[in-house]
């Protein structure tokens, strides 16, 4: 097969807080998909980096009282640490606050100029004059201006009204507790209009995406006319400040991406290469890895740039779901928010990187850790199945090597060796979960020889040693022909098995040959059985520390959300509406009495809501991909009940269902919070 040339990019971490095992998804995800092709001999470099900009980090390093370039050169550290634990290996880590950086900012900031998409706007904001700074929306409270509750957030009330912060009255905000005023500054904006039959056709062709954001694209955002993208922040803003509009600065979305290219160039510096060959090389293939949370950057603006500027465009952008623990999101006070430094001081990080293997597929799907089911499958498929192998055999030819020549073992390695391909396709198309079964198939067929063979008895009767060694042999040769597949999830353990019998594991074709005539070392113990108690503990550590964090939901929500909220960018606000539309619509909370198929329709099940008394409602929802009719039976959802009854192919409809997102997996009903009862009227 020809060498590819393959620049892999995993998403920069910001730079203001811990990596956690949310974040490991991805990282680990990313790890193992290049140790696969520099495996396979391709020429792949991965390339990572800090993202240090925007309000977030200003705001922190103020209310620590250092300076931002302090605040993120610990923070690199610490990353930089935790993923080394993790055997998670960059080719080179840099930092979006970096000259090369600045440098390539500018450098496509003038082609984007060039190809006139830029434009200025009057924005109007809340602007804190004590502190100098115009106001995200997350640092803004005040009262609702519906239903007048006081102290809410800046974007929407715990009565569910959406608003901009200037609405709210009497607004605070909550970096100095006065009162902001309204102000205008200019922005700057790409008009990403412009790039439509462009970004048409480069979302629509190649496989460039996976079918679901192909299909979410072009339902969500394709079929409109594209906003002007707001990629300018007036001072003061942590950031690269705009070379050609004085007091602006690049907002922290436009230059993070550009990261990626900066890390490059300085790995290329580092090692002598040319830049131009891996940006601007139609025979570079360029592999992003993101969460679904950042799929419009990537799939939107970050092509559009790219194509602005004349540089390569992405082969793959590859998106992955979040992280739930015990199918709920990760938790501070559950203490199922764990850092990656915590989970090391209890738990192997191997086995972190072989159970999300086990459980990351293709597809955008949420990836659920359950405790249990990891300590299962670390214990059963790694300790009890593979590396038992090697425990059970090595001993007795540690003074003898292995047999001379391979030995007939019924054609077990031959198959072993056939399997390869199939391990490799799925490797390829990052179907780690298929790689793994079909991994764990070739040790469920190696351990029935070995426990046939019985070489703990073989070794009694000294007339067997040959037939002893070559049983070992064999075992040997099964073992580390599965370590070849399992190494680029599993580098240490491939790297104790080099230590075991010799040779180095630096290429696919180790699992073709077996291995003969060489020295084996004294077995030293490989992997343990997952410790519970050491789960346990370390979700108590977790919780210890969220308690003694305080209070850091605007933490997470700066990581999450950086600078403003993009999704509800995405999504334009509707038009306004008064009290009196909003109430025209009776909304009712309800209980889910059944639920089931419509196995004709694609989409649809068909639930019997009830209101409260007699009162019943029949609903058709499209929620088959997101629900399963059992787990909805006796839930309270939210409804709308004085909707006109709609015939449908299946029946008549009587109302409609709550729910957020896109369609799909991703629907997301609403949940009524406990003392909710069926009837009472949602307003
Ligand atoms: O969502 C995030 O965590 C961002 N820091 C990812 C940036 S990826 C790239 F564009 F830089
Ligand atoms: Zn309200």
């Amino acid at each position: 097969m020809p060498h590819r040339q393959i620049l892999v990019t995993a998403a920069l971490p910001y730079a203001n807080g811990p990596i956690h095992i949310g974040h490991l998804v991805e990282y680990i995800q990313t790890d193992i998909w290049v140790r696969f092709q520099k495996l396979r001999g391709h020429r792949c470099v991965f390339i990572c980096a800090d993202d240090t900009h925007g309000t977030a980090i200003m705001i922190r390093a103020r209310q620590e009282g250092r300076s931002e370039e302090e605040l993120i050169a610990e923070t690199q550290i610490a990353h930089e640490r935790d993923f080394a634990s993790f055997a998670i290996e960059f080719d080179n880590y840099g930092s979006t606050n970096s000259p090369e950086n600045e440098k390539l900012c500018g450098e496509i900031w003038q082609s984007i100029r060039a190809a006139e998409l830029v434009k200025e706007k009057d924005i109007e904001q809340l602007f804190d004059v004590q502190e100098g700074t115009f106001l995200a929306d997350r640092f803004v409270r005040g009262t609702c201006p519906k239903c007048k509750r006081p102290d809410q957030p800046g974007d929407n009330c715990e009565c569910g009204q959406t608003y901009a912060p200037a609405e709210l009255i009497d607004p605070v905000s909550t970096l100095s507790g006065t009162t902001p005023e309204l102000r205008a500054a200019k922005h700057l904006f790409i008009e990403l209009e412009q790039l439509h039959g462009f970004l048409d056709e480069w979302t629509q062709t190649d496989d460039h995406l996976q079918p679901e954001v192909v299909n979410y694209l072009k339902g969500h955002f394709l079929c409109d006319e594209l906003r002007d993208w707001d990629i300018s922040r007036p001072a003061p803003y942590f950031g690269f400040e705009i070379s050609d509009s004085p007091g602006n600065y690049w907002y922290v979305w436009f230059d993070a991406p550009i990261g990626y290219m900066a890390s490059t160039q300085q790995w290329c510096d580092k090692h002598g290469k040319s830049f131009n060959d891996w940006w601007r090389n139609d025979s570079t293939e360029i592999h992003h890895f993101i969460g679904k949370d950042i799929t419009y950057f990537h799939t939107l603006f970050w092509p559009g740039m790219l194509k602005s500027a004349g540089f390569n465009l992405p082969t793959k952008v590859h998106i992955h779901g979040f992280l739930t623990v015990d199918a709920e999101k990760m938790s501070k006070s559950k203490g199922t928010f764990i850092k990656a430094e915590t989970y090391l001081k209890h738990l192997n990080p191997t086995y972190l990187r072989y159970y999300y293997a086990s459980k990351l597929g293709a597809r955008l799907d949420d990836l659920d850790l359950n405790f249990e089911e990891f300590a299962a499958k670390i214990d059963s498929d790694l300790v009890g199945k593979v590396v038992n192998l090697a425990s059970r055999s090595a001993k007795f030819v540690a003074d003898t090597g292995l047999s001379a020549e391979y030995p007939d073992d019924g054609g077990l390695f031959e198959q072993g060796a056939k399997a390869g391909e199939e391990v490799a396709a799925a490797y390829e198309q990052c179907d780690y979960n298929r790689a793994m079964r079909l991994i764990v198939e070739l040790a469920d067929r190696a351990n029935p020889y070995v426990e046939n063979a019985q070489p703990w008895n073989l070794r009694k009767d000294p007339e067997k040693s040959q037939e002893l060694q070559d049983v070992c042999t064999v075992a040997l040769n099964l073992f580390r022909q599965i370590i070849v597949y399992l190494s680029p999830v599993l580098p240490r353990l491939a790297k104790q098995t080099t230590e075991l019998l010799g040779k180095p594991i630096e290429s696919w074709d180790e699992s073709q040959m077996p291995l003969v005539g060489t020295p084996v070392a004294k077995f030293k113990r490989m992997l343990d059985r997952v410790n519970t108690k050491s789960i346990q503990a370390m979700i108590e550590e977790s919780k210890d520390e969220a308690a003694a964090d305080g209070p850091s939901v605007a933490d997470e929500a700066a990581a999450k959300y950086n600078d403003d909220d993009e999704a509800l960018k995405a999504e334009p606000l509707a038009e306004q509406c008064t009290i009196d539309d909003f109430i025209k619509a009776d909304l009712r909370v309800a209980r889910v009495l059944t639920a089931e198929d419509v196995p004709e329709a694609r989409k649809l099940l068909k639930l019997t809501l009830g209101l409260g008394g007699d009162e019943r409602r029949t609903v058709f929802a499209g929620i088959k991909a997101a629900y399963k009719p059992e787990d909805l039976i006796g839930r309270l959802v939210v409804c709308c009940a004085n909707l006109a009854p709609r015939k449908m192919k299946f029946g008549t409809s009587e109302g409609m269902i709550l729910a957020s997102g896109p369609g799909g997996e991703d629907v997301f009903m609403l949940r009524v919070d406990e003392g909710g009862v069926p009837g009472q009227r949602v307003h």
